[in-house]
């Protein structure tokens, strides 16, 4: 059965990004969902070594929740997301972050993708989030959000992260990186996602019939 998330409970984001942890709030805000950051709770954070964007966010949801059992009742939640090229089967995905290297170089990673591209003429790509909800006594829900979009060369814009500034998301001629941030927000892979765990967990009226993932429609589940 599908559960929703109660005003004033308290979420454990499963992340020690102060950035992406603030992000977060500032969406759950109007809900008046506490949350808290794993670094706070002191949540370490596990490795990385499930094969799909799902399986990440669950293992990170799923051990920072079963961690804090013992002590509360907060639930955890979790994201994983990256770049998905139709022409590299998918890749980076799940190593988006990885082809960075440890000194974070999305210069370097961007130019990685563009090698690899060489002269394909399919530049299609997505944008991938999966939101991760654990509950203590081991419920999990998840969500998926996508942005698709294609790649262009070289790189424009410094306004995002990551590989913002090779991305052109469809229905756009600018890329992530020249875009307004609020406009990013309001269209990007990890809008989409919180836009499907709002709908299910926490919006009080079902006035979105589109979001078809529901696995219970009745709104008080
Ligand atoms: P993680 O979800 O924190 O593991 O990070 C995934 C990686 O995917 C990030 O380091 C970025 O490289 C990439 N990524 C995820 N979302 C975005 C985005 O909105 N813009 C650009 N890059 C992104």
């Amino acid at each position: 059965m599908r559960r929703r998330l109660d005003t004033g409970k308290r979420l454990v984001i499963a992340s020690h990004n102060a950035g992406k942890v603030r992000e977060i709030a500032a969406l759950l805000a109007p809900y008046r969902i506490a949350v808290i950051d794993a670094t706070t709770v002191g949540l370490p954070e596990p490795e990385e070594t499930g094969d799909s964007f799902v399986a990440n966010a669950e293992l990170k949801s799923r051990a920072g929740a079963g961690q804090l059992a013992a002590e509360s009742d907060d639930i955890v939640l979790a994201d994983d997301s990256g770049l998905a090229v139709t022409a590299l089967d998918g890749a980076p995905g799940i190593y988006s972050a990885r082809w960075a290297g440890p000194e974070r170089d999305f210069g370097k990673a961007m130019a990685l993708v563009q090698e690899k591209l060489a002269d394909t003429a399919d530049r299609r790509a997505c944008f991938v989030s999966v939101l991760s909800l654990a509950w203590p006594d081991g419920q999990v829900q998840n969500y998926e959000g996508t942005v698709a979009g294609y790649l262009t060369w070289p790189p424009r814009g410094d306004r995002g992260f990551g590989y913002d500034p090779m991305f052109v998301p469809d229905g756009y001629e600018i890329t992530f990186g020249e875009m307004d941030p609020d406009e990013k927000h309001r269209i990007s892979h990890r809008a989409v996602a919180f836009g499907k765990m709002i709908a299910d967990c926490l919006a009080t009226n079902d006035d979105d019939p589109s979001d078809d993932d529901r696995g219970d429609d009745s709104p008080g589940a």
